[in-house]
């Protein structure tokens, strides 16, 4: 048994929605917005789950990063509670990261909130640095982050580098159906 991180699929919902909600509890994403995301053509999202039960997600992470655009953001991502600390958000931001590059992004975003410092830590070992701070921004008054990284075109570097770069990512699903965009999709990381 080893986990795959594998493209998502529009059939992953609900499993997505669960750990969505067992995350982020009353900042979750409604399931129509999650529903547009996974659907939406100029975004990816990988899952995370073990590759001899390939229908349970446990962790999920996404990406929008329109092709001809040179920015992208990191919409979301989260690893279910009991397999935190193992290495798997830090493999499904460098996948992210990966695919961003292919896109043809050079900058990267996100935002945070300021009391979540193992996301902070993530972020920053992965070569983000912060850019602004939205006061308030998140329900109970917390602040949000706003982060960027650089996005090198070098296609080598050096294994185990703090530099945006090598995807861990082993499989891949087909692309998501296309549809139109969605100008109602949610914005930034929470
Ligand atoms: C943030 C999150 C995705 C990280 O995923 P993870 O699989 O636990 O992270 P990793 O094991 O890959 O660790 C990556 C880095 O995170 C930081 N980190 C992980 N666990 C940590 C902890 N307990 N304390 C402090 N930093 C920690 C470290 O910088 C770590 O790098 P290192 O292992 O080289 O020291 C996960 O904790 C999560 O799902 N949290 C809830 C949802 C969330 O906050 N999402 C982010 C919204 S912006």
């Amino acid at each position: 048994m080893s986990v795959l991180l594998r493209r998502a699929r529009p059939d992953d919902l609900d499993a997505i929605m669960v750990l969505e909600r067992a995350t982020f509890v009353d900042d979750a994403w409604p399931v129509d917005a999650m529903a547009r995301e996974l659907a939406n053509p100029h975004a990816y999202y990988l899952v995370a789950v073990d590759d001899d039960s390939p229908d349970d997600v446990f962790a999920y992470a996404g990406l929008l990063a329109p092709e001809g655009g040179d920015q992208g953001d990191i919409q979301t991502i989260a690893v279910e509670a009991g397999r935190r600390g193992a290495g798997l958000g830090r493999a499904l931001m460098q996948a992210l990261i990966a695919e961003a590059r292919r896109r043809g992004v050079e900058s990267i975003f996100l935002e945070v909130r300021a009391d979540n410092p193992v996301a902070r830590g993530l972020y920053a070992s992965l070569g983000f640095a912060e850019i602004g701070v939205r006061r308030r921004y998140y329900r109970g008054g917390i602040d949000a982050v706003h982060m960027r990284a650089d996005v090198p075109a070098a296609v080598t570097r050096p294994a185990g580098g703090a530099a945006l770069g090598a995807a861990s990512e082993r499989a891949d699903a087909p692309d998501a159906p296309d549809t139109p965009d969605d100008p109602d999709a949610p914005e930034g990381t929470r």
